[in-house]
């Protein structure tokens, strides 16, 4: 069976075509230049910017992939949490193509197929320890199945990758500014009093990671020579070479803050609520090797498999859509041409 997967959650306009033995073909534009200039996501120009590019990406998917509408299985789209005007245009678009051809339509939870993504091209073993770390959650589940999962812990603020935007804005880098501070921070000795490592005096599993961002803010505040002179341009490369080496020490320091804190917060889930069989770690904020290498490390001392997406499905894609949709609909589930998009869910 071929599913097609639309993604339009947030910022990024993603489709996807998915068969048994995997992934076909993706099509993705993003939209780092248009919210650059602003500093973060502006939802009134994420949905027409969806507008404009998702028709003539989803004619390219299927006139290079040689698949015709005629022939999906079913289309899965992302039905939230996220943008409300970007979710409707993947929806309005799913419903159209569920309408002319037939195809049963799938609305897929986009928090649960990033972490299903780990199982792309391998098998999780359950129950696994799911961390789902990205730009609007920080989450800890537990999956028992692909199609069973259980919230543990989730953040009571800002997201892990909002405090990575939020310096990232705050040292003069592009948005989104994950892996620019990713970069900056390899190779660098982190300084491990430089920031706090938030709310793990709480014994429970939630996270909170605004007062980290208030702690970047004040050692700009006071050292304003760790802001980046020039901003390179979305897209440009990036020579983190160039960045004076106390701004790198900050980002290296940033990165371990958020890793060790998503690793005691693990830890803890894993001997409250195990055993587990497999580790996932999954969203935009796996991506950041801080953070893999230290999902490594944990699974080795935990003895648990570990299953990562490789980095070109963490941030948001139509893969992943697809992928979750196609298991959905193999189990049988469908949704009604009226299915409504769910625009915010807990961090
Ligand atoms: O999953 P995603 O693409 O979108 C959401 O669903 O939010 O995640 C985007 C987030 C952004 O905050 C971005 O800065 C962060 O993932 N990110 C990273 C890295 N790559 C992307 N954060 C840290 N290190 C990275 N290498
Ligand atoms: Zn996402």
């Amino acid at each position: 069976m071929i599913v097609l997967g639309i993604e339009t959650s947030c910022d990024d306009t993603s489709v996807a075509l998915v068969a048994e033995d995997g992934p076909l073909l993706e099509k993705t534009a993003l939209q780092e230049d248009v919210h650059s200039l602003f500093g973060g996501v502006v939802p009134e120009l994420a949905s027409r910017e969806h507008q404009r590019l998702l028709g003539p990406l989803c004619r390219a998917l299927f006139s290079q992939s040689g698949v015709s509408p005629g022939e999906l299985g079913a289309v899965a789209v992302a039905r939230g949490p996220g943008l409300l005007g970007s979710l409707l245009v993947g929806l309005g678009l799913a419903k159209g193509l569920c309408l002319a051809t037939g195809a049963p339509l799938i609305g897929v939870n986009h928090l649960h197929a990033h972490l299903l993504a780990a199982g792309i091209g391998q098998d999780i073993a359950y129950p696994a320890l799911g961390l789902l770390v990205s730009g609007g959650h920080t989450q800890i589940w537990r999956m028992a199945s692909d199609l069973d999962f259980t919230l543990l812990g989730r953040t009571l603020d800002d997201a892990a990758g909002e405090a990575f935007d939020k310096t990232a804005k705050m040292l003069n880098l592009p948005y989104p500014g994950g892996r620019y501070i990713d970069l900056l921070g390899q190779g660098v000795s982190p300084d491990h009093s430089l920031y706090p490592r938030p709310h793990l005096d709480d014994p429970g599993l939630d996270f909170s990671f605004s007062g980290l961002k208030t702690a970047v803010a004040e050692h700009v505040r006071k050292r304003p020579g760790l802001r980046m002179a020039d901003m390179p341009a979305p897209g440009d490369p990036f020579d983190p070479g160039l960045a004076d080496p106390e701004t790198r020490v900050a980002c290296a320091s940033l990165n371990w803050a958020v890793a060790d804190t998503l690793r005691i917060k693990l830890t803890r889930a894993a001997r409250l609520h195990g055993p587990f069989a497999s580790l996932v770690v999954a969203g935009g904020v796996a991506a950041n090797s801080r953070v893999r290498s230290m999902a490594a490390d944990l699974a080795d001392r935990l003895r648990l498999a570990l299953r990562l997406p490789p980095l070109a499905l963490c941030s948001d894609n139509g893969v992943m859509i697809a992928h979750m949709g196609r298991k959905l609909a193999l189990a049988g589930f469908r949704h009604g041409l009226d299915v409504d998009a769910i625009a915010r869910g807990k961090k």
